[in-house]
């Protein structure tokens, strides 16, 4: 179990666009251990999902989800525990929402980000099995943000309204008081 010190909006390696991960890499040891240490580092934030590049680490592999309700966004839709590599989105539909997003790597600050509101998203889970799923809403949203980590996008790079963007606990005094960021 590692728990890696998360990268900071500013560090450059936020800004790459990820490498693949090899064919030759799904069902390795060394991946596993990636990914492992990716919910370790995810847990130990309190974050609802975690890119490879936020820990250093330059591939296209993201995690998120959870098996428990997250106890300060009860109301949440539960989004389920993945593992996504190499992944491609697809909107469907022209039609985006706007929510409030948080990001581990801009810590303290929210902002109201436009994403779209359906997605196909399609990928390889770490032992080369396909995934392939059509979602809405949160869930949606949190593979759009954890994905844009792979292209070198931090969630401020697509806020359109700057009316809407600021810190945690001036916009939310409540959450601010409880809570990492996530
Ligand atoms: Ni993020």
């Amino acid at each position: 179990m590692t728990v890696h010190h998360i990268l900071k909006m500013g560090d450059p390696r936020l800004l790459r666009v990820a490498q693949p991960v090899a064919a030759s890499a799904f069902g390795s040891l060394e991946l596993r251990r990636w990914v492992a240490d990716l919910f370790d580092t995810m847990h130990a934030a309190n974050g609802a999902g975690l890119a490879a590049p936020q820990i250093g680490l330059d591939l296209q592999l993201v995690v998120f989800g959870s098996d428990q309700p997250n106890p300060r966004y009860p109301d949440r839709p539960r989004v389920p525990v993945t593992v996504l590599c190499n992944p491609v989105i697809t909107p469907l539909g022209a039609e985006e929402d706007e929510d409030w997003e948080g990001c581990l790597s801009v810590p303290g600050l929210r902002g109201r980000v436009p994403r779209w509101s359906r997605i196909r998203y399609t990928g390889f889970d770490p032992e080369g099995g396909p995934i392939d799923r059509s979602v809405e809403g949160f869930h949606a949203r949190v593979v759009q943000h954890e994905c844009d980590h792979l292209i070198g996008k931090l969630y401020p790079m697509r806020v359109r309204d700057f009316t809407h963007f600021g810190y945690t606990e001036v916009l939310f005094p409540a959450l601010a008081a409880t809570a990492d960021d996530d």
